[in-house]
């Protein structure tokens, strides 16, 4: 299946990316946790992002669209994929469109991830990611690691991240509503969109959105 996973900051797209695409044996692929990897590295590209991740904003489409055409372009995806955080606005969603009619395909579905805006606020704030694997998500609260600190998965160490700090989240939630959240419509119209309701345990979410798919 060849998913697209869409939400406002906090939603809980990589949380159910990660579990979705495990259950289907797809690949997940969140442009946030490239644009992290390669901060975290010290690449040009990291360096070209780190500026519009801290303030908020939208890192460029042409930087942003290229890293998704090559991504697209790699084996692992022929039999399916799930992007988390892409297409994240119009442009991007028609560059899209085009990508996948050069490979000969198409989208399935989207999800979109509905959340109110005061609970997706107390999720970012507990949020915790791991220092080796930001894939690796955690909540001080809602999803606790069995040490505090400490990443059940690899033991590696829990930290919060630099756009998670109040004022970047308010840019963050105000960026989806005026730039990403046209492309809801966007995808209503060629009847692609499955709107799920994130509320509720995590698991309660992740059923809600295999039966979603299932019923596609
Ligand atoms: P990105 O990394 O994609 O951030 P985001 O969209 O703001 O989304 P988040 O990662 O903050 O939230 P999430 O929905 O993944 O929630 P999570 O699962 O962690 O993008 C970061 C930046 O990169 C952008 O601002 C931009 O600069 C740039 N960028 C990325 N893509 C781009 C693009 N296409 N174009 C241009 N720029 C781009 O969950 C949140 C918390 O809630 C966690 O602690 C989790 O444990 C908890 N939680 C999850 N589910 C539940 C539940 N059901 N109940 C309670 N708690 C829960
Ligand atoms: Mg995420």
């Amino acid at each position: 299946m060849r998913i697209v996973l869409v939400g406002p900051p906090g939603a809980g797209k990589g949380t159910q990316a990660k579990i979705i695409a495990g259950r289907l044996s797809i690949p997940a692929i969140s442009t946030g946790d490239i644009f992290r990897a390669n901060v975290g590295a010290g690449t040009p590209l990291g360096l070209q992002a780190k500026g519009f991740m801290d303030a908020g904003q939208l890192v460029p489409d042409e930087v942003t669209i290229g890293m998704v055409r090559d991504r697209l372009a790699e084996p692992d995806v022929t039999n399916g994929f799930l992007l988390d955080g892409f297409p994240r606005n119009v442009a991007q969603a028609e560059e899209l469109e085009a990508i996948l009619v050069g490979l000969g395909t198409k989208l399935d579905v989207v999800l979109e991830l509905a959340v109110p805006a005061e609970e997706v606020v107390h999720r970012i704030a507990g949020r915790r990611l791991c220092r080796n694997d930001s894939t690796h998500i955690f909540h001080v609260d809602f999803n606790p690691p069995s040490v505090p600190g400490v990443c059940d998965v690899c033991g590696g160490e829990l930290y919060q991240r630099d756009d998670d700090k109040e004022e970047t989240v308010r840019e963050r939630l105000a960026v989806y509503e005026r730039e990403t959240s046209p492309i809801v419509g966007f995808y209503d119209e060629r009847g692609l969109l499955a709107t799920v309701q994130a509320t509720g345990t995590l698991d309660e979410v992740t059923e809600r959105a295999l039966s979603a798919l299932d019923d596609r």
